[in-house]
């Protein structure tokens, strides 16, 4: 996730810009870039790879004068973290000055076209393609060009553009990345998010899907891709620079919460074609050896555990291959059976938990291949492996994982099925049916925030003294029925754990009152009847039973105090939605109990020690 700034108005750009990159440095890092326009129309680019400082030493002493700039802080997605891939980009001429937060899922085949037409394209960046469109299209009017180059793309973006012969102008779009515009009447602002102009304006315009901003220092005016007027309010938001980071959320938990439904689209962004396939292009050198291969150990700790479950079943589900999670801290010691017919993935969102990261060592020591997914790029565990995935979910800052989670699951699944396809085991019409679930899930999870969001708070406050919880699933719910549990014990720190339902029977059920209350992720599933029995086992124990379940499912509906609705997916993502509530549940217990949701007690967000 890539943080945006841009300036047009009577002060000095480079330092209100150099200012604003600081604040949006929290949503990642990896190079950053800066350009500035004269009034005479001089350009001036400056772009380091590193952290924020290499650029503000490469500028000290050198920054131009200057009322027109954009500036970008990068979180690599197409193209390493290099100074020639660091944001900003120019066409071919040199006129236009691009800076991008999102993915082009149309990338290649934009730069294909403009290849053949006659650009040279010098970087390795989807952005890049973005300049040259609007070049082709440029007939003095910046905001016609970039309408025009935004019809021919697909995925998400958050784009800012200026033209270096219009010295008082600014151009944003926005589709499902937020984008921003600041103004106090004298001069205006773009931004990914409010932080980075608090310190000039509380005057904020959000924009939607769909919209570009046309933005002068006196004002913006808003059009649709087609230039058709869409008026849009000015908000005065009432946030201190903290609050703002947060998104006007209480907590960065509660942010990532929300943020799920963008994390889930722009992490399946080039994955989920139109054509019915999925995309994982990082594994093609690894095909031989996965047509070869004879099972599957998953490696990961904590919540990446529970993702690699769903993996596991993935994989079980559309291939013939034996797929085992296993915890890092197990593995690294008594590790399975490893060979070069073994295919191990390990799942991380930091891509530095030590535990994670010594078995792919040893993986490797016996010539096994493996994958890896994580959020972080540059991390770790990128150089232990064979292939990469990345969760392309944002930096997640809160400990306790949230949209992490969900787009783990989300690329394990799709990687389940370009192995299954692989090996020939998953035919078109299955393959399809997924893929068609994945394009709607960053909706369904919209949808499923929708449904609980409001409610949250009260349901927390029924619970919240309870003397402990037992959450229950089968198949794919009951890995979410782990995360939820290690939602709740994490930030409220109230015992609460994760089984699968039909054990309950076997042990746990003795715990079961009417103040050890059971939490059923009771989804449809295959085995959906077997889990209504469960819960009615538990409620003859007196428990009360809050239940986590499909829109209309009425038979929840009756046995269970209270539900969770969400809309309806493929099973094996199930869990995707189902974890929602749950997450939110949590959320509101450890806030009524007074505990510090976004750094709980004896946690770390990375964590590098045995
Ligand atoms: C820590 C965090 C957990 C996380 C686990 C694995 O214990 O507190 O939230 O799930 O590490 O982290 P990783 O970065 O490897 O996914």
């Amino acid at each position: 996730m890539c943080g945006i700034v841009g300036y047009t108005g009577p002060r000095e750009a480079g330092p209100i810009l150099m200012a604003g990159l600081k604040r949006l440095e929290y949503r990642g890092y990896d190079s950053a870039g800066i350009a500035l326009v004269d009034e005479a129309g001089d350009l001036f680019v400056e772009k380091k790879a590193g952290k924020l400082a290499n650029l503000e030493t490469a500028i000290a002493d050198r920054t131009p004068h200057a009322a027109l700039g954009l500036a970008h802080t990068r979180w690599a997605t197409h193209g390493r973290p290099t100074d020639l891939n660091a944001h900003p980009h120019q066409d071919c001429t040199g006129e236009i000055t691009v800076i991008h937060n999102g993915i082009i899922e149309n990338f290649q085949e934009l730069r294909d076209g403009l290849v053949a037409r006659g650009h040279t394209l010098t970087s390795d960046t989807d952005t890049e393609a973005v300049a040259h469109l609007v070049e082709e299209a440029y007939a003095g009017d910046l905001a016609d060009a970039v309408r025009s180059a935004l019809r021919q793309l697909e995925g998400a973006y958050a784009l800012a553009v200026m033209h270096r012969r219009e010295v008082s102008r600014l151009v944003g779009a926005r589709m499902n990345v937020p984008l921003i515009v600041g103004l106090n009447g004298e001069e205006s602002f773009i931004a990914s998010d409010v932080s980075a102009i608090l310190a000039h304006t509380n005057r904020v315009v959000f924009l939607e899907d769909g919209d570009v901003a046309d933005v002068r220092p006196s004002g913006v005016l808003v059009t649709d891709v087609n230039g058709e007027p869409r008026p849009r309010r000015e908000t005065v938001v009432d946030w201190t620079p903290e609050a703002a980071e947060k998104g006007g959320f209480e907590h960065f938990m509660l942010k990532e919460i929300h943020e799920q439904p963008d994390a889930l689209r722009q992490s399946l962004a080039g994955r989920v074609g139109r054509d019915g396939h999925v995309h994982v292009p990082e594994i093609a050198t690894l095909a031989r050896a996965i047509r070869a291969a004879t099972r599957v150990e998953l490696v990961a700790c904590g919540t990446a555990s529970y993702a690699a479950l769903v993996g596991a079943a993935a994989i079980q589900a559309w291939t013939d291959l034996p797929a085992r999670v296993t915890v890092g801290s197990e593995f690294r010691y008594d590790p399975p059976p490893l060979d070069a017919r073994t295919l191990v993935i390990a799942v991380t969102q930091s891509g530095e938990t030590a535990d994670t990261i010594a078995p792919t060592r040893l993986a490797r020591e016996r010539g096994s291949p493996i994958v890896a997914i994580t959020n972080t790029v540059g991390s770790a565990i990128t150089r232990e492996t064979d292939a990469v995935l990345f969760l392309q979910a944002g930096p997640e800052i809160a400990v306790a994982a949230s949209k992490t989670f969900v787009t783990q699951v989300t690329t394990l699944v799709v990687l389940a099925a370009a192995i299954a396809r692989l090996r020939g085991s998953m035919d078109d019409a299955a393959e399809a049916e997924l893929v068609a679930a994945l394009r709607t899930l960053p909706a369904a999870a919209a949808r499923a925030l929708e449904l609980n969001a409001p409610r949250a708070y009260d349901l927390a406050r029924r619970y919240v003294n309870s003397r402990g919880f037992m959450f229950v699933g089968r198949g794919a719910t009951y890995p979410a029925a782990l995360e939820g549990a290690l939602k709740l014990k994490e930030i409220s720190y109230v015992h609460a754990e994760g089984y699968a339902a039909g054990e309950l029977k076997h042990g746990p059920i003795s715990l079961l009152d009417a103040e050890c209350p059971l939490v059923a992720v009771a989804t449809r599933s295959h085995t959906h009847d077997k889990l209504v029995s469960n819960i009615m086992e538990g409620r003859a124990r007196d428990a009360r039973v809050l239940a986590v379940a499909t829109e209309g499912d009425d038979q929840i509906g009756r046995i269970a105090d209270d539900v969770c609705w969400v809309p309806d997916t493929h099973e094996l993502l199930s869990p995707v939605l189902a974890i929602v509530p749950l997450q939110l549940f949590a959320y509101h217990v450890a806030v009524a109990r007074g505990t510090d949701v976004d750094q709980p007690r004896n946690l770390a967000k990375s964590v590098t020690v045995e």
